[in-house]
């Protein structure tokens, strides 16, 4: 006999942090499904609390005791509640969240998702479940294959993990490990699974996504594939119709990538290129392999291959030696560049990376907050400018829900804009729609027949 939804265990799961972190929630769940757990929105109904925490910024680990804390009572409430800690602070912290916080029964790395059934069972014992490897085994191709429910029109699909750049402020190298490309031929499989799910548009995910470098499939003579070759291949699925990347270094922008924006007309025209400064001595400092040139000269060629294109990107101010003029090189180049959306960070000292470990001079926190808060005006202008400038334009919009207003439906345009009209479309569906006002978060928009 089948399980009614009512024998189900709950499992409610919080996720921090970037995409890849979302996309690997969802895989967890369908993972413990496997286990006998259904996903729930709130704690206090949960059979089992999953964290699954980011250690990329300021105070992560801090932030996932307190959470942790907030979690006395209902694990009081209930003993059997199961509490875990997965993602890149269990990776980091590792044996410490439980001494810590003995109410944590389970703590997982990123590249162990897979062991998740294994540490649920441990943890149901009553025994404390750890595991921070990082297994020769893919995760991936040991996860439970995802469930044949329908999905929204978007999805995220990982095609690589971790990253062998080193630059001098982070810890994914740390805490992700070494870059690792999943083969082609499962990631054409896993696409068109989410395609006849109701998938429309993905997004490959990566920590360092431009770096892929997949083993192709052997019908199709082998090899190593590049990025622009898997998009190439994804470009030829029936019901796939748009496609995007994130997120990218530039020394892994290619020839073939960047003409992939002017050839592939599934690929949208949204590029999160993170520089992080404009400043070359600092750019050196961050072991960050280019200068603020180089930069602008590849953005200079993905313009020409695609002129409409909107650019993204991340910023870091008061890395530890940034002068004032080394701020308002940074500044110069975001003026250069017109970014259409980008975000930025107070440089944070992250243990064991080599920029925290230097112990070179740290920028005074006043100074770099108020250079965070002039780079944040500036690109916030940016973003207006390139926003309002859709005004009068023709978008495409894929349609993902339905909006707060009676009969409106709200998606995202190329751009990436949020866009909204008051018309009877569909979720999933694709069309073309005038742009007649740009609003504070977005843009409304009239369907053309
Ligand atoms: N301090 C501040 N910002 C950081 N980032 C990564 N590490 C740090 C750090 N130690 C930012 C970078 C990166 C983005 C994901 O987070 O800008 O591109
Ligand atoms: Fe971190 Fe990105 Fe640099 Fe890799 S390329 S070390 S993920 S900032």
């Amino acid at each position: 006999m089948a399980e009614s939804k009512a024998d189900l265990k709950k499992l409610f799961i919080k996720t921090y942090g970037c995409q890849m972190n979302v996309y690997d929630s969802e895989r967890m769940a369908e993972a413990l499904g496997g286990s006998g757990y259904t996903e729930v929105s709130s704690p206090e109904e949960a059979d089992m609390i999953l964290l699954n925490t980011c250690h990329i910024r300021e105070k992560a680990a801090e932030k996932v005791y307190s959470e942790l804390g907030r979690y006395k009572d209902l694990k009081v409430a209930n003993p059997d509640l199961k509490i875990g800690v997965a993602g890149c602070v269990a990776q980091a912290e590792g044996e410490e969240i439980i001494r810590r916080q003995p109410m944590v029964d389970l703590v997982v790395g990123p590249q162990s998702y897979h062991r998740l059934p294994e540490l649920e069972a441990k943890a149901g014992g009553g025994e404390k479940a750890l595991d921070t490897d990082f297994p020769e085994e893919d995760k991936f191709e040991h996860l439970k294959a995802r469930p044949k429910a329908k999905r929204a029109p978007a999805a995220f699909l990982t095609v690589q993990e971790g990253c062998d750049k080193f630059c001098a402020f982070c810890v994914v190298p740390y805490t992700r490990g070494a870059e690792v490309s999943r083969p082609v031929s499962r990631i054409m499989s896993e696409a068109r699974d989410l395609v006849e799910r109701g998938v429309r548009e993905i997004t490959l995910l990566g920590q360092n996504v431009n770096a892929y470098h997949g083993d192709g499939p052997d019908a199709q003579g082998g090899g190593t594939w590049g990025l622009a070759q898997l998009i190439e291949e994804l470009a030829t699925v029936d019901g796939l119709e748009r496609i995007r990347f994130t997120t990218s270094h530039p020394n892994d922008m290619d020839e073939a990538l960047i003409d992939a924006h002017g050839t592939c007309s599934k690929l949208m025209p949204y590029l999160h290129l993170p520089v992080q400064s404009g400043s070359d001595r600092i750019l050196k400092a961050m072991n960050r392999k280019h200068t603020a040139e180089e930069y602008i000269r590849l953005i200079e060629r993905i313009r020409a291959a695609r002129p409409d294109i909107a650019l993204s990107g991340d910023f870091i101010t008061g890395f530890p030696g940034e002068t004032d003029q080394d701020f308002e090189d940074t500044m110069a180049l975001v003026r250069e560049v017109k970014y259409a959306s980008a975000f930025s960070f107070k440089y944070s000292p992250r243990p064991g990376t080599p920029a925290a470990e230097k112990g070179d001079k740290m920028v005074d926190a006043d100074v770099a907050t108020e250079r965070l808060h002039r780079l944040q005006a500036l690109i916030t202008e940016q973003q207006r400018a390139f926003q309002d400038a859709m005004v009068g334009r023709e978008v495409s919009v894929l349609f993902e829900r339905k909006g707060r207003m009676e009969g409106q439906m709200v998606g995202k345009s190329e751009y990436l804009h949020a866009v909204h009209v008051t018309a009877p479309v569909a979720v999933g569906e694709i069309k073309r729609v005038r742009i007649v006002e740009s609003g504070p978060n977005s843009l409304a928009g009239e369907v053309i027949d």
